[in-house]
């Protein structure tokens, strides 16, 4: 599978403080395949909605570019749809005027009849089917969320970009749109960048996590390849062997190498920024392991991993 549906090549983004420019980052690389589940982690502030962005084409980097599907990214367009952490829906509009509203914008020629049955089937879709006459005011929080997502759906876009989309959520309400989401990607093979601070989510819903360093002059650190199965449910990933591994890798990340992984490439730590290591925790390469296996640590490594007791 390329890995070139989304490339960032080489973007940076300075902004203007008080007559300075300031870095949030530079000189970031990153590609995504065509059906991929990417998620972001990283600190308050490391630049990661500025990305997003970018990749909205609601933000233009400072140097670099974007190219998705071969084309560079000049501006917003319906080919890449937008969830926010908060719901953005219209608030006169009722749940199947928001949807049909972004539909009739994506398909101007389309008669009522289309509109409304395209409308439907997000709709439907969602889990909304029966709310489709009330207004924003009337759904709960997760209705919201919802609608955003039928809306950004229903306009059947190249990609889906996403910050934060269940963080303003009740645990339950946020599980529910996280199967649902996870089941509607799987299904039609949506490409998603999603932004997230919680790392069971990303755990859960994404192929790879990128991992970003605190900012200023942020830094994609390290990706790391998700070893669980992609037909993985819910109430039994934790289960999975190689499950904590990977929590302790990411949660290790962002308490103590988010900062200090500067210091790791001044002490000499190979690192190129094009190519960020892809990283699986908790599998070590076939070579490493014969090399390792003649090792005295290798059965104290084997037990930290859990693969024997
Ligand atoms: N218009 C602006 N002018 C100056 N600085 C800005 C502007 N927009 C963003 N920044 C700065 O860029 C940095 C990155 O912001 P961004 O919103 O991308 O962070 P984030 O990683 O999404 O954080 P959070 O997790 O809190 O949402 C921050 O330091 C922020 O202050
Ligand atoms: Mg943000």
């Amino acid at each position: 599978m390329s890995k070139r549906f989304i490339s960032i090549e080489g973007i940076a983004r300075r902004f203007d403080v008080g007559g300075r420019a300031s870095t949030v980052f530079e000189n970031l690389w990153l590609s995504i395949a065509k059906g991929e589940f990417v998620c972001i982690i990283g600190h308050s502030g490391c630049g990661k909605t500025t990305v997003l962005n970018i990749l909205a084409g609601l933000d233009t980097p400072s140097e670099g570019v974007v190219v998705v599907d071969n084309q560079a990214i000049v501006g917003p367009s319906l080919d890449r749809a937008v969830i926010f952490q908060s719901h953005a829906l219209l608030p006169w509009r009722t749940v199947m005027g928001n949807v049909a509203y972004a539909v009739t914008s994506r398909w101007r020629k389309w008669g009522r009849v289309e509109v409304k049955a395209q409308a439907q089937k997000f709709i439907d879709l969602v889990g909304l089917a029966g709310a489709e006459s009330k207004r924003p005011a009337e759904l709960s929080g997760g209705m919201k969320q919802r609608v955003g997502i039928a809306r950004a759906l229903s306009i059947e876009p190249k990609i889906m970009l996403m910050d934060e989309p269940f963080s303003a959520l009740d645990a339950l309400t946020r599980g529910t749109l996280q199967d649902e989401v996870r089941r509607i990607c799987l299904s039609t093979g949506q490409t998603v960048f999603m932004i997230t601070h919680d790392v069971d989510e990303a755990i859960y819903l994404a192929d790879r996590i990128v991992l970003m360093t605190n900012g200023p002059d942020a830094k994609i650190a390290e990706i790391v390849v998700n070893p669980l199965p992609k037909d993985r449910r819910r109430d039994d990933v934790h289960k999975h062997p190689l499950f904590y591994a990977v929590r302790n890798y990411l949660i290790d990340f962002l308490v103590t190498r988010s900062r200090t992984f500067s210091d790791e490439i001044r002490g000499g730590r190979a690192y190129d920024p094009k190519k960020p290591l892809e990283v699986h925790p908790g599998t070590l390469e076939p070579t490493l392991v014969s090399s390792l296996r003649a090792a005295p640590s290798y059965e104290i490594t084997e037990k930290r991993l859990g693969r024997v007791q």
